[in-house]
């Protein structure tokens, strides 16, 4: 049984999707979400999908407080779905390996501090990219930095503004996203 814990500090639209797809799925288990956000609308996707969901401040996740909840759902795996703290090192040493995040840009470029959400596609489109795209990776001490599992990438037309472009690369999480941590989770016990 692989217990997931979501973590999202905003929407949560990918943390409901990656739900959505394992569900009737035997041996996956989505029971946790946490945030940073206490109105953060993942809270509502969670109610919805029958899901605890806890939100803790920055330093909740420094000083144990969420390393104590996750091992009370004895999860196993920590997926980041539009989470935008920095993942502090004790909960990289009690997860060496087994967290991984999803970035809507082709990294390395485009990432690190304050490029999340739409600063992102604008910068894209400020550059005037002729394409763009999501990375999966795995997490490590600093923003976006992390050994990358996976991309997929879709084409920046030059009349596109940076909605159009966040709307293809939500396109591309929800289609590839659940499917790399079945594979990825598959393949590492
Ligand atoms: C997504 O674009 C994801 O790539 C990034 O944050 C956003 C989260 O969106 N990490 P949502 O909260 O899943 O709707």
């Amino acid at each position: 049984m692989k217990k997931i814990a979501l973590l999202a500090s905003g929407s949560g639209s990918n943390a409901e999707n990656i739900v959505r797809y394992f569900s009737g799925k035997a041996g996956w288990e989505f029971p946790l979400i946490i945030s940073n956000t206490a109105d953060a609308y993942v809270h509502q996707r969670a109610k919805d999908l029958q899901i605890p969901s806890f939100t803790f401040p920055k330093n909740g996740f420094e000083n144990g407080d969420v390393l104590r909840l996750l091992q009370e759902y004895a999860i196993d795996w920590i997926v980041l779905a539009g989470f935008l703290l920095k993942v502090p090192a004790r909960l990289l040493q009690a997860y060496p390996g087994k967290i991984i995040n999803i970035h809507p840009a082709l990294l390395p470029k485009y990432g690190g501090k304050g490029m999340y959400g739409r600063y992102v596609h604008e910068a894209v489109v400020a550059h005037r990219e002729t394409e763009t795209g999501i990375t999966i990776h795995y997490v490590n001490e600093n923003y976006d930095e992390g050994q990358i599992i996976f991309q997929a990438r879709c084409e920046v037309l030059p009349a596109d503004t940076p909605d159009e472009v966040a709307a293809k690369v939500h396109d591309l999480e929800y289609r590839y996203f659940p499917k790399v941590i079945e594979k990825l989770l598959n393949r590492t016990e």
